[in-house]
């Protein structure tokens, strides 16, 4: 009988400090997630410095408490991996120098993870999607299109021209008042709202790219937010519009790029990662746009929509016949697609 590969995932690239314990046969066997929010919920966003801190301080306990969920020690772990990249470097050189500590321990091979990559084969880890398939990843940071061809082999079609979709929710979060992060606490009190209720624009609505802008759209929010001030469910229908269109900008920017993707490689599956995929209302309305294409529409679970460490693991568990030296440096930007063409307009952002 073949014996498992045990991988020991590492997250901490931003404000949740997490560990995973996954097998090459996709079984999740720990995957613990400490989150740092409450930190910095009072500065409305995450502290970078702040957010490094409280890594150090937890993430040898965060590893000992997967390791005991999973029932294993830490002589049983066949390979460690940590995220080396993109993010925010203090958080990611916690990770680092951890997981290559342990792998130059216990002599077994270390994997530098792209966080982006984390999230892009996350819908691998819970279903069968073979390559190529379209990939909408939507995080606090970036909002991107990308054809996945296989581990490393991304083509990307459309990518952010200024704020990600997760700023977007995070900044009208703000300006309401709601807290950080922003999405849950949209999602949560768009229940209650109208999503018609407050005009807002649809920025790139019909483009012949795939690329997305979401700063107009948080101007635009911040002036209906000022003219409605104590006006009676505004909240709730502000956070309701809000909402309604960023998955309008969603849906449209990547209903452009299915029809790109049927062109090259006929339809397939249509992943979407990352934070904002926990949405239910966009969730709703790709499944829509994805059925009108002929795409199957697959979305993992919640868990492993943010930021989480399975994914960290999985990511290395599919690329594990080449580990990294321990020599490798953490990579505050590290593109998926760096041959990608720029947005029209600019220049080398990514
Ligand atoms: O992937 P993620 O956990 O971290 C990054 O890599 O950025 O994504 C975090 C982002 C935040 O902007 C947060 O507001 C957003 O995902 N988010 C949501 C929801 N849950 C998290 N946005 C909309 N609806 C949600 N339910
Ligand atoms: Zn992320």
């Amino acid at each position: 009988m073949q014996t498992k590969f045990i991988m020991l995932g590492i997250e901490s690239s931003c404000d949740e400090t997490a560990a995973a314990i996954v097998c090459d046969d996709k079984t999740i066997l720990a995957n613990n997630v400490a989150s740092q929010m409450d930190m910095h919920a009072e500065y409305g966003g995450v502290v970078p410095e702040v957010a490094a801190r409280a890594h150090l301080d937890v993430i040898d306990q965060v590893i000992n408490v997967a390791l005991e969920d999973a029932g294993l020690s830490i002589a049983e772990i066949d390979g460690v991996a940590a995220t080396g990249g993109p993010g925010l470097i203090g958080g990611v050189l916690v990770g680092t120098v951890t997981a290559k500590a342990i792998a130059a321990a216990r002599c077994i091979p270390y994997f530098a993870v792209n966080h982006l990559e984390g999230h892009a084969l996350s819908g691998r880890l819970t279903d069968e999607v073979s390559f190529p398939y379209l990939l909408l990843l939507v995080s606090g940071g970036h909002t991107q299109l990308l054809a996945v061809h296989g581990p490393g082999q991304y083509e990307r079609y459309g990518t952010t021209m200024d704020d990600a979709a997760g700023e977007a929710f995070d900044k009208g979060a703000k300006i309401m008042g709601l807290g950080y992060p922003g999405g849950p606490a949209i999602e949560r009190c768009a229940r209650d709202g109208d999503p018609k209720a407050v005009q807002l624009p649809r920025p790139l609505r019909g483009a012949a790219h795939c690329h997305f802008s979401f700063s107009g759209l948080k101007t635009a929010f911040a002036q209906r937010h000022a003219q409605l001030e104590g006006v009676s469910n505004a909240v709730a229908d502000l956070a309701a519009s809000l909402q309604a269109a960023i998955a309008d900008c969603l849906a449209d920017r990547t209903k452009q790029a299915m029809q790109q993707f049927a062109a090259n490689y006929g339809e397939s599956t249509l992943v979407i990662a990352g934070g904002v995929a926990a949405n239910a209302a966009i969730f709703t309305q790709l499944e829509r746009e994805a059925l009108k294409a002929g795409f199957r529409l697959s979305v993992p679970p919640g868990y492993l929509c943010t930021d989480n460490a399975a994914m960290i693991a999985w990511a290395a568990l599919e690329r594990r016949e080449v580990p990294h030296a321990l020599d490798f440096e953490p990579l505050p930007r590290w593109p998926l697609d760096p041959d990608a063409t720029p947005p029209p307009g600019q220049g080398v952002r990514r």
